[in-house]
Formats: C-alpha cells, structure tokens, sequence
C-alpha cells in the first residue's frame, strides 16, 4: 500500500481520540499525526505516529517546546518539519528548519519535510528556495520523506490533477537528484480525501498526507481501501 499520513492539525478531544484509536485499522503504511498529549495513546496499541512539530532547540529550559528525543521516547516515529502553517503563521524560518530536521534525524525520527508553493507562477522557485533552505549543501540524511503540499490546494477542496502531482514531484525528484545525488520518497498532501484518492494514487506520488479527511474514522477506512 502506498503511505497513508494523517495530519489531524490541533482536532479532537480526548473522548474522540479514544473511539478513533479502537477503531483505527492497525497497519505500518498508515501512520497519524496527532496533538503530541495523544501520542502514548496510539503507541499503546501499537498504531504508528508522528507529531506535527518539533522543537528547534538544543537547551532544556524553552518552556512549552517538545524536543526530539522525547518525541521518540514517548514513541513516535515520525515528525512533520515545516507545515505550511508553521512558516506561515508563525514564520519559521529556514534556519529553525534544518535544526529541527537535524535534532529529528539525531534522535533517530524520520522526518517529513513539508514543502509547497504559493502558487502556480512561483512554484519552481518556492520549492527550489524551499528544498536549498532545508538541505543547504548537505542532505543531513537520506531517511527524510518529502510531503509536497501547494499552499493553495491545503483545506480548499481542489487537490491536484494527477497530471499536475506527477509533474512535480518528477521535478522535486530530478531537482534533488541533480543537487544532492539522492531521490527522496515524496508524499502529495492537498485536499486529498476519500473521494478522491483513489483516482490520485494513479500518480507517481510514494504516499499522501490528508488533512481534513482525517479527522473521521469512517473516511479514513475508505482511504485505506481505496488505497488497497
Ligand atoms: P487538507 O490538509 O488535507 O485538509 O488539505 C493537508 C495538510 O495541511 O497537511
């Protein structure tokens, strides 16, 4: 099965995430991004997670920032570096980036490094400025997953054509090769749901990263089959 991502952003309360945790089918493709209190509860019944942030710091004393060797001890596996929403709202910047990707690759996470253009005009040189930000002139390492998200199909409904998702991450891959001798695993994240996947994993896309539609156990279900 190709990856299946599920980034439930700041949703759900406890009581949600016990029903979705019971019922959630158990499957190594399949992996959730919950709120960071909510991980311990995944990795007791052995459901694979990741979490949607990661501190930047090496220091202990930085209240209410989550290090990369405590996500790892409380049992994820993953982490998302540089959501759009994190650049965005509260403007990471490229350096912060490559230290959470580096304190996440130390800690032995594997790293998804978001990565996504304003819009369609700008989008080689978004992600060139994107992907020479996060690696410099170093890869840091070859464990780190690449989720492509253009900003403008995030929560708007539209995903990509599969034309259009097969286009670029042809070009990310050969972009990367080119710079850094080394194909990455790439995601496409983007309104991708329960509808939709389906015709969207005809694309050459490694895996997806739904947002939205991860929120209900029910769709997540028919994503897995759809994905089957
Ligand atoms: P969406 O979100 O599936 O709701 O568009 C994806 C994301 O932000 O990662």
């Amino acid at each position: 099965m190709k990856k299946l991502f599920l980034n439930h952003k700041m949703n759900l309360l406890l009581k949600d995430i016990e029903g979705y945790v019971d019922k959630i089918p158990k499957d190594k493709d399949l992996v959730v991004f919950p709120s960071n209190i909510y991980i311990p509860l995944f990795t007791s019944e052995n459901v694979p997670v990741g979490s949607q942030d990661v501190s930047a710091s090496k220091r202990n004393n930085m209240t209410s920032e989550v290090s990369a060797t405590q996500l790892k001890n409380s049992g994820a596996a993953y982490v998302l570096v540089g959501h759009s929403e994190r650049r965005a709202i509260y403007q990471e910047e490229s350096s912060q980036i490559r230290s959470k990707l580096e304190n996440a690759v130390e800690a032995g996470l594997i790293p998804v490094l978001c990565i996504g253009e304003q819009s369609v005009e700008t989008r080689y040189t978004d992600l060139k400025q994107q992907i020479k930000e996060a690696f410099g002139d170093s890869l840091i390492s070859e464990n780190i997953i690449i989720a492509y998200e253009p900003l403008f199909a995030i929560g708007s409904g539209q995903a990509l054509s599969v034309e259009e998702i097969d286009e670029m991450i042809h070009w990310i891959k050969s972009y990367m090769k080119e710079i850094y001798h080394y194909e990455p695993f790439i995601i496409y994240g983007g309104s991708v749901n329960d509808e939709n996947i389906k015709e969207l994993s005809l694309s050459i896309a490694d895996g997806f990263l739904a947002g939205g539609a991860s929120l209900e156990i029910e769709k997540v279900k028919r994503m897995i089959e759809a994905l089957k």
